[in-house]
């Protein structure tokens, strides 16, 4: 079977008209969906109480979602992209939500997760805008102490007609920008076999790697 090549796509979201429709855009099915699964995965090991992490937390909406659900957890949310931080500060100020996420510009290549005691790491649609993927894993793996981990992202299809037939199903109501950003973001992204791979390079082949959608797959520690 031939795999359909890999595409990156650009790392940062700077673009500010791409940031504004990004945070405007309707995201309540699969970010919903996100927490049920994180619930789910690791719903049962993490504290009642504790400090995580949203890496590439764009414009913060999947931060404020967890920060209802989990009301006695603290959140650093983490972006490279100051445009959509903005966003993020806006929605956060909307929330009612500042004194518990707390909004934090860097580039993940160069932050460390060493610094602090997380008790869970989280992230939604990272994975597939990093050039070098390890970069993720290899920050997961250089954290302080034990925390849980809960990752979502998108799914490389098979074929460019499926790539198509997805953008068509999931983005031909949204904005042009929106709908190219999903197509070249389902190019971008990772089969689950190479998620796999990455996975046992670093050290982290105890981790799930589940197709959870058409579109997407996840990867939690156990
Ligand atoms: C598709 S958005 C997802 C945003 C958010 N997690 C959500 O689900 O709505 C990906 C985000 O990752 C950020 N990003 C990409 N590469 C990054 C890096 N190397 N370091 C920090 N942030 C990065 C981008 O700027 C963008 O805001």
């Amino acid at each position: 079977m031939t795999i359909m090549k890999r595409i990156p796509e650009a790392e940062l979201m700077t673009d500010e008209e791409q940031a504004i429709a990004y945070a405007n855009a309707d995201f309540e099915e699969p970010h919903n969906h996100f927490i049920e699964l994180l619930k789910e995965s690791v719903g049962h090991v993490i504290p009642e109480s504790g400090l995580a992490v949203d890496l590439g937390c764009g414009a913060a909406d999947i931060s404020i979602r967890f920060a209802k659900v989990y009301s006695a957890y603290q959140i650093d949310a983490l972006d490279g992209a100051e445009a959509m931080l903005a966003e993020g500060v806006k929605a956060v100020n909307t929330s009612g939500l500042t004194q518990r996420i707390n909004l934090i510009h860097a580039y993940l290549q160069e932050t460390t997760l060493a610094d602090r005691n997380y008790d869970l790491i989280f992230s939604n649609s990272l994975l597939h805008h990093l050039h070098d993927p390890m970069v993720l894993w290899n920050a997961i793996k250089s954290a302080k102490g034990d925390p849980s981990v809960f990752i979502m992202d998108l799914m490389r299809p098979g074929s460019d007609a499926e790539v198509d037939a997805l953008t068509n199903k999931y983005a031909k109501d949204e904005p042009e920008v929106l709908q190219r950003d999903f197509h070249n973001s389902l190019k971008a992204a990772f089969t689950p076999d190479e998620v796999i791979s990455q996975l046992s390079a670093v050290g982290l082949e105890g981790f799930n790697v589940l197709v959870v959608s058409d579109r997407h797959l996840t990867i939690s520690s156990k």
